[in-house]
């Protein structure tokens, strides 16, 4: 069995981030979202990766590089269009051959793994298997509908009017079978060729389509409050010792579970974990956590930070209450001194909101 993770496509509800970078390298708890897409494909015991990559390619090259790093042989495919998750798989039809393959949405956290799955599906081998699972607003994803037996009788990709609350999670497993589907369809209404219409051809045409309802921890990425809930779920379940290779002087008081990294150095501060902060991070006087991630090579100086993601080489200083924020890389965030205005330059799609 093969593996094909998308790793293409624009990220615009996480701009202005994605202007710059791949929605897929966003780290939570300090790792490319991505990684641990790769790290669940190894435990699944597959080992040849095609990467589907975009705009991004050379950012996710560089990151990656040949896989051999998460035990990986990985093989880059180019899709020079977002025009589809089945699209992808059309243009990496030499890559995959007439293999099964597993299908990983790059931008997805799947925390119970795809073990499991994969290992099922070897074991059948249906046409298609994919994975569900409730939530609260089903409209955003593909929608499915079961019969009594819980086979899977109709799929909607967004639907206004959801037949169910059961949403198609970004993995799926296909025996060649889908490429005579992704053959037959077309485009959808928002100018894409689906794979959510594909999987739907396949149960017209009889084939035998299963489905794994998931109870696990699981989220598209896709925006910021997901990348938020990610990132202190990966802090509460991974970071759960005290692991201090940095400097923490004597003025510094840190409580709960705490990863400083080498290099780093903690002055005169408080840390309330789940925390992590990166390799040559610099926090002086300063209130961090629970649940934030600092990335490498960050300032932090007078401010009070908590639920949030800073990405590598940003300075925030001076600044009393953030939260729930995702701060992009080599950004700067810093308190103006009394009578002096706000002075903002500011990327394309930003948001900020002012405490007054
Ligand atoms: O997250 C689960 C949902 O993912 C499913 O419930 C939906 O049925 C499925 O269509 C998909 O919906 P999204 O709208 O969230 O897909 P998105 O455009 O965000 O793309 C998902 C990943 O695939 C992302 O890592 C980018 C990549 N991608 C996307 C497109 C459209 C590609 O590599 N190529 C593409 O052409």
């Amino acid at each position: 069995m093969k593996a094909l993770v998308l790793a293409a496509g624009t990220g615009s509800r996480l701009r202005p981030v994605t202007h710059t970078g791949a929605k897929q390298l966003v780290p939570v708890a300090n790792k490319p979202v991505l990684f641990y897409a790769l790290e669940a494909i190894a435990a699944a015991r597959v080992t040849d990766v095609g990467i589907v990559v975009g705009p991004s390619a050379d950012d996710i090259r560089e990151a990656v590089d040949d896989g051999s790093h998460f035990g990986l042989d990985v093989t880059y495919i180019r899709q020079e269009e977002p025009l589809g998750l089945a699209h992808a798989v059309q243009v990496s039809q030499d890559f995959l051959g007439d293999d099964d393959f597993l299908m990983y949405l790059g931008d997805n956290f799947v925390g119970e793994g795809v073990a499991h799955v994969a290992a099922e599906f070897r074991r059948q081998r249906p046409a298609a298997q994919i994975l569900l699972t409730a939530v609260a607003d089903p409209t955003a994803f593909g929608v499915a509908e079961l019969d009594a037996e819980g086979r899977v009788v109709s799929l909607e990709e967004k639907p206004r009017v959801p037949k169910s609350d059961l949403a198609v999670m970004g993995v799926y497993l296909f025996t060649s079978a889908i490429h005579e589907a992704i053959r037959e369809i077309k485009p959808s209404a928002r100018g894409e060729l689906e794979i959510t219409h594909a999987i739907q051809w396949l149960i017209e045409d009889g084939r035998d389509v299963r489905s794994t309802i998931s109870t696990g921890y699981w989220r598209d990425t896709g925006n910021v409050a997901d990348m938020l809930d990610v990132n202190r779920h990966v802090l509460d379940s991974t970071v759960v010792d005290h692991r201090v290779a940095g400097d923490v002087d004597a003025d510094s008081r840190l409580t709960g579970r705490v990863h400083v990294a080498p290099g780093a150095r903690v002055v005169r501060s408080r840390i309330e974990g789940p925390v992590v902060i990166g390799p040559g991070a610099v926090v002086v006087g300063s209130r961090i956590g629970p649940h934030t991630s600092i990335a490498e090579d960050c300032e932090i100086t007078g401010s009070d930070i908590e639920s949030s993601i800073v990405l590598c080489g940003s300075t925030v200083r001076d600044v009393p209450a953030i939260a729930a924020s995702l701060i992009g890389r080599h950004t700067s965030v810093v308190s103006a001194r009394p009578g002096e205005t706000h002075q903002l330059v500011l990327g394309d799609h930003t948001r900020v909101t002012l405490a007054s």
